[in-house]
């Protein structure tokens, strides 16, 4: 089977790369480097030992998507491509309804026009569940206003697919609700290194746990949680890769829509977090308490039964082995 990946150098692309390399798929990747370098291809070959097909171009380019679409006849395509900073979707709306709809809207349009073609798999996220009403969250629980821009972005796109699946009833669309990706590949030539100051709490704790900033600002010890500070759902994006494997080989007879959480279905505080990096790495650093971040919910994690029972999911990497991961990787990438 063959594979067209979208964002295919990013974090989470360069990972299910791999592992779709490693299950003998075929791959080829559109990635126009917004938020990558060419420079991770040589890393996947490196790892698998196979050079994936790269066109490098911004997948909202509907001509050169469709064009790739009919030399390369996918039989699936993995949709990562689009912009996916919370507070910077904030400051820019139009950008990320620009960048994250037309995509999606480019990439439906070339799977119409090859109709072999069959399924794609969207990168979704936990932020389509607004504020929980309670924990943990099903693929049944309510959607909810998004807290930005970039997450009204992947509830219209949810949307799109499912309108999509009614007028191609012999395709599918499966959307795959990420909760918060963390760690690198254990080889250590694959991980998260975001351009300028990070966003997410794991890459920051990563920049201070190796010198690069002074502490960890903690957003908010304030929260109606065991410690203060805000719980999510932290699962190691290797075994976030796996999950797009199983979901390709269980689902490839399925038609319409399918959702599915993909998280540790566990939840861990920030000072947590920390703690476990700590222990993992055996590195001290200085942490600080400030006020709670704007958008942030004070609790979420997933409930996994559905991708265990229907995908054979499992989580095979701890919190601990996602901490380690992610230091290895970035004290050879300083
Ligand atoms: C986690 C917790 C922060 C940095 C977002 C998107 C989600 C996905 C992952 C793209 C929060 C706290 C953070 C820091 C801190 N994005 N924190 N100090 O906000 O749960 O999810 O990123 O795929 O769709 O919504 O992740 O890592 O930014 O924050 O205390 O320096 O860590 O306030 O409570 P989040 P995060």
């Amino acid at each position: 089977m063959k594979i067209l990946v979208t964002g295919g150098l990013g974090f989470i692309g360069s990972h299910t790369v791999v592992e779709l390399l490693q299950n003998n798929f075929d791959v080829c990747i559109i990635d126009n480097l917004a938020n990558s370098k060419m420079s991770t291809v040589d890393n996947i070959t490196a790892i698998t030992n196979k050079k994936p097909k790269v066109y490098c171009f911004d997948v909202c380019d509907s001509a050169k998507t469709k064009e790739v679409f009919s030399t390369e006849r996918p039989d699936a395509v993995i949709h990562f491509a689009g912009l996916k900073a919370v507070g910077e979707s904030c400051e820019k709306p139009l950008l990320y309804y620009h960048v994250n709809i037309d995509a999606t809207l480019s990439v439906l349009n070339a799977m119409d026009s090859v109709p072999t073609c069959k399924s794609i798999i969207f990168a979704s996220s936990a932020t389509v569940y607004g504020v929980p009403n309670s924990l943990p969250l099903t693929e049944t629980s309510p959607i909810q206003d998004a807290t930005s821009p970039y997450g009204e972005t992947k509830i219209i796109n949810e949307r799109i697919l499912q309108d999509w699946a009614k007028v191609n009833p012999q395709k599918s669309a499966i959307i795959l609700r990420y909760f918060n990706p963390i760690g690198a590949h254990p080889s250590g030539l694959l991980g998260e290194d975001p351009n300028g100051v990070p966003n997410n709490l794991m890459p920051y704790v990563t920049r201070v746990a190796t010198k690069q900033a002074p502490y960890l600002k903690i957003n908010g010890n304030d929260y109606d949680t065991l410690d203060g500070t805000a719980i999510r759902d932290y699962i190691h994006v290797v075994d976030l890769a796996r999950g797009h494997v199983l979901a390709l080989n269980k689902l490839k007879d399925f038609r319409g829509v399918y959702i599915c959480n993909l998280g540790s279905g566990k939840g861990t505080s920030v000072l947590e977090l920390i703690n476990a990096y700590k222990k993992a790495t055996g590195v001290d650093f200085k942490v600080e308490f400030g006020p709670k971040r704007a958008g942030d919910v004070p609790a979420n994690f997933a409930s996994i039964d559905k991708a265990k029972r229907e995908l054979g999911f499992e989580c095979k990497y701890t919190l601990e082995d996602a901490c380690k991961h992610a230091y290895m990787y970035q004290l050879k990438h300083i």
